[in-house]
């Protein structure tokens, strides 16, 4: 069994934003209040908490090291930088699976009665991740509409996760923006144990339990 105080966790928390121009973006109502509940349970778990955050509202967990990003591409390159070192990667972050294909350097002008904006994919940080993975544990979380289990399991083989927390989101109270979650964690070898309805903070503390890596990256 691992000692707590050796655990790094790296956590990514919120939206990204993907700039058309200056003054315009695309991006998600997530407000990282999942992710930042995990790194406060972490950190009560006795873990070191590495914190890549998109752009929210939060008070820092005191006793992380937060990183913010704005961009998927920021996200990624900072989680790439700090991923070797870290023994549990938990991916809360709601990354944006697009980005405009151009950004104007200028303020677009409305001109036309109508415009068209090209997108293309961002980088799958976690499936990125997982990929180049030696021992870290990697988790995953689907935030879904619909058909929540199913989606969730999908990915959880698709890209390889140690464990994937599946969350239904877009209704009131549960997923985004709110202060209670109602979640499934799904492990690799298909099992599963439904956590909450409750605090995202009760969840949180949950999960970091029933996640916590067996082996180290370092002694
Ligand atoms: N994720 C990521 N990089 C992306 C998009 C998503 O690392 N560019 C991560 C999220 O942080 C989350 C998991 O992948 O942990 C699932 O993200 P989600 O957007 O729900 O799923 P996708 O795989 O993008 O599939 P889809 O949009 O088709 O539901």
């Amino acid at each position: 069994m691992s000692n707590a105080s050796s655990i790094r966790c790296l956590i990514t928390a919120g939206p990204t934003r993907e700039f058309i121009d200056p003054v315009r973006f695309i991006s998600n109502p997530s407000t990282g209040k999942m992710g930042f509940a995990l790194a406060e349970a972490a950190l009560q778990a006795g873990w070191n908490v590495d914190l890549v955050a998109g752009p929210v509202a939060m008070e820092e967990p005191d006793g992380a090291i937060l990183y913010p990003v704005t961009t998927a591409e920021e996200m990624f390159h900072q989680v790439d930088a700090l991923f070797d070192a870290c023994d549990i990667l938990i991916m809360t972050a709601a990354v944006s699976d697009f980005r405009p294909v151009q950004q104007h350097a200028k303020k677009e002008k409305k001109g036309t009665a109508s415009m068209t904006i090209e997108f293309e994919r961002t980088t799958d940080i976690l499936k990125t991740m997982s990929e180049r993975k030696v021992q870290q544990t990697v988790v995953g979380f689907a935030a879904e509409t619909h058909d929540v289990l199913r989606y969730a399991r999908e990915k959880l083989a698709s890209k390889q996760l140690d464990f994937i927390v599946a969350n239904e989101v877009g209704q009131a109270g549960v997923g985004f923006a709110a202060d209670t979650n109602e979640v499934t964690l799904i492990a690799a070898d298909g099992s599963s144990v439904k956590l909450g309805p409750g605090t995202k903070a009760s969840i949180a503390a949950e999960l970091i339990a029933l996640v916590t890596p067996l082996s180290l990256s370092h002694s």
